[in-house]
């Protein structure tokens, strides 16, 4: 089978393409990627024969012509980072919302039989001390970050019900594991404490996520590919929930830093107290569920960024870039088997 994979350079992107072909092995992935600050070649190195990276944006690059033999899209490519979409939301609107929408046209147009769009528990916006967020719950993104990918994920409702094309959605929780941009809470806590710097909670750190290691969601989505009904939602979750205080606390201690490196900062705006995620539905219709406790993979995701310093000073310094520039004369140019 031949997949199409948006955004395979990236965190979950790149580690949906491992566990693809770890799994198909003679399955082949086109991936298409722009290669930003949040895509990093090295991610995809060691993998089998099978690949193909395409150095491209969504937002401009012939879509059609990329699907040529494809069966399935799954669609990761997005700017990610609620804080720098506080700062600047223009190129979140123009990859998540315009980008999508290029990618259900032209995949409408080549007939695939099934898209998988990746969204978010974001678009759910924040919950109180209690409650879980069905498939039902109404869509208040608080974040310019989280209105572009609710943005992004009824586009693809839309798609379904206009077009009748077959579009699945996923919505996750937090995501944690290995290549994963050091700006995000997990990594950058680690890297930080690794590095003996401040670890910078916002606010009070009272703030609740739900955390699910990236090979579960890589699983959820083969089980949406598979078994999920075009036109459907489905959360994927795993109950795991901690406050940002109680997580960061807990990586201090495994890596055995002392608590003192916490420093309280300045909240982000609009900040969203509680993510949690009832995800019975991909349970019952799918089969699904998490096998990884956030015990062991957190500290095997500890571990991942402790024995590769040199990834974290790359995704840190930007200097993949230099590393694709000593490699590839044009960037531009598509690459192949990286
Ligand atoms: O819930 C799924 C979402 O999880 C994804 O859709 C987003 O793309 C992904 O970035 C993530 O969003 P969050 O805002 O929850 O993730 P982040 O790692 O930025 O922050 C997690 C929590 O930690 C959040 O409550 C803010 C807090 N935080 C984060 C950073 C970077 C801090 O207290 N200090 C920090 O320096």
């Amino acid at each position: 089978m031949r997949l199409l994979v948006t955004g395979g350079a990236g965190f979950i992107g790149s580690n949906f393409i491992h566990y693809w072909l770890r799994t198909h092995p003679s399955d082949q992935i086109v991936n298409v990627d722009k290669l930003t600050y949040a895509g990093n070649p090295q991610n995809l190195e060691g993998l089998p024969p099978g690949h193909e990276l395409l150095c491209e944006d969504i937002c401009d690059a012939d879509l059609e012509a990329r699907m040529e033999g494809v069966e399935a899209v799954f669609h990761f490519a997005a700017e990610s980072h609620v804080d720098r979409s506080i700062d600047s939301a223009e190129v979140f609107i123009r990859t998540n919302v315009l980008g999508t929408q290029r990618l259900l046209e032209a995949a409408r147009r080549r007939r695939v039989s099934r898209f998988v769009l990746v969204s978010t528990d974001e678009v759910y916006g924040a919950l109180g001390a209690t409650g879980e967020c069905a498939e039902d719950a109404a869509l208040r993104p608080n974040s310019p970050y989280a209105a572009s990918k609710a943005a992004a994920d009824l586009l693809a409702r839309a798609y379904f019900k206009t077009h009748q094309f077959p579009v699945l959605v996923t919505r996750c929780c937090n995501n944690y594991g290995p290549y994963q941009h050091p700006e995000k809470m997990i990594p950058l806590m680690t890297t930080n404490a690794l590095a003996d710097i401040p670890l910078p909670v916002y606010g009070k750190g009272e703030q609740v996520r739900e955390w699910i290691h990236a090979e579960d969601h890589c699983r959820a989505l083969e089980a949406v590919f598979r078994r999920g009904q075009p036109g459907e939602v489905y959360n994927i979750g795993t109950a795991s929930r901690l406050s940002n205080l109680e997580l960061v606390q807990t990586i201090l201690r495994l890596l055995d830093k002392p608590a003192s490196l916490i420093q309280f900062v300045t909240d982000r705006p609009g900040h969203d107290f509680r993510y949690a995620l009832d995800s019975s539905k991909a349970r019952r219709e799918l089969g699904w569920e998490p096998r990884i406790s956030f015990e062991a993979g957190l500290a095997a995701t500890l571990a991942w960024y402790r024995e590769n310093r040199s990834w974290v000073e790359s995704a840190r310094n930007d200097s993949y870039r230099k590393y694709y520039a000593e490699r590839y004369e044009n960037r531009d140019q598509h690459l192949k088997n990286l």
